[in-house]
């Protein structure tokens, strides 16, 4: 098991406190709109203190949680009527074998993932064909928003474990070997311009 480094732990002391506020404030509508489809045995990457689990249909055959930063697995909820594993672990590299998973699951992971592109293939692997990955992002805006993004992305990469204001997530997707069936793009209920920007979806292993 490897030790959190010290913007992990820094991250887990203020992270969970500010989500929790902004699920409140519809934050946790989306959460349950992205996980409805799940199904049969899920994994969700970057499971960070669990705000997406109580959102999973009861029926799952298994809820895997994957969780790198020790600080944050210690405070992961969990769920008493689904069989569920916690995990750690790391995006680039799943320790699973291919085809092992009917659903993979991601929310505002793939801002802080060190390679996407990488992280991505992976999920392609884990997948079983016509296996789903259920994705809820936040993204680089446009015009203006965007070049603010793209200026105060190493403040925000800093103060937030790696965390990338600007990435463009929906082309990631698109050059990766996920095929996207659904998308809409919406806002997160938070004040703060950088990370307001959300797309949410599925993308199918064919
Ligand atoms: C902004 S938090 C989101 C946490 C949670 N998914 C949520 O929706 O509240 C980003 C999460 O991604 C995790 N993460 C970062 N790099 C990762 C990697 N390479 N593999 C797996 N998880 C990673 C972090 O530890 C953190 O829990």
């Amino acid at each position: 098991m490897t030790a959190s480094t010290l913007g992990q732990r820094c991250f887990a002391a203020w992270y969970p406190r500010f989500m929790d506020r902004v699920d409140r404030a519809g934050q946790a509508g989306l959460r349950r709109a992205q996980l409805a489809a799940a199904r049969g045995r899920t994994l969700e990457i970057g499971a960070g203190n669990g705000l997406s689990v109580p959102h999973y249909p009861a029926e799952l055959t298994e809820l895997v949680l994957l969780e790198p930063n020790a600080a944050l697995r210690e405070q992961l909820s969990t769920r008493d009527d689904l069989p569920l594993t916690v995990l750690d672990g790391d995006a680039h590299a799943l320790a699973f074998p291919d085809a092992s998973f009917d659903t993979v699951t991601a929310s505002l992971v793939f801002c802080s993932v060190r390679d996407p592109a990488l992280a991505l293939a992976e999920v392609h692997r884990v997948l079983r064909p016509g296996g789903r990955f259920l994705f809820h992002e936040h993204v680089r805006g446009t015009g203006a928003l965007g070049a603010l993004q793209d200026l105060l992305t190493p403040v925000q990469r800093r103060l937030a474990d790696g965390c990338h204001a600007n990435r463009d997530f929906e082309a990631l997707l698109a050059a990766s070997p996920l095929t996207v069936t659904e998308v809409f793009h919406t806002r997160m209920p938070t004040a703060l311009p950088t990370i307001a920007p959300l797309v949410i979806g599925t993308a199918e292993r064919r």
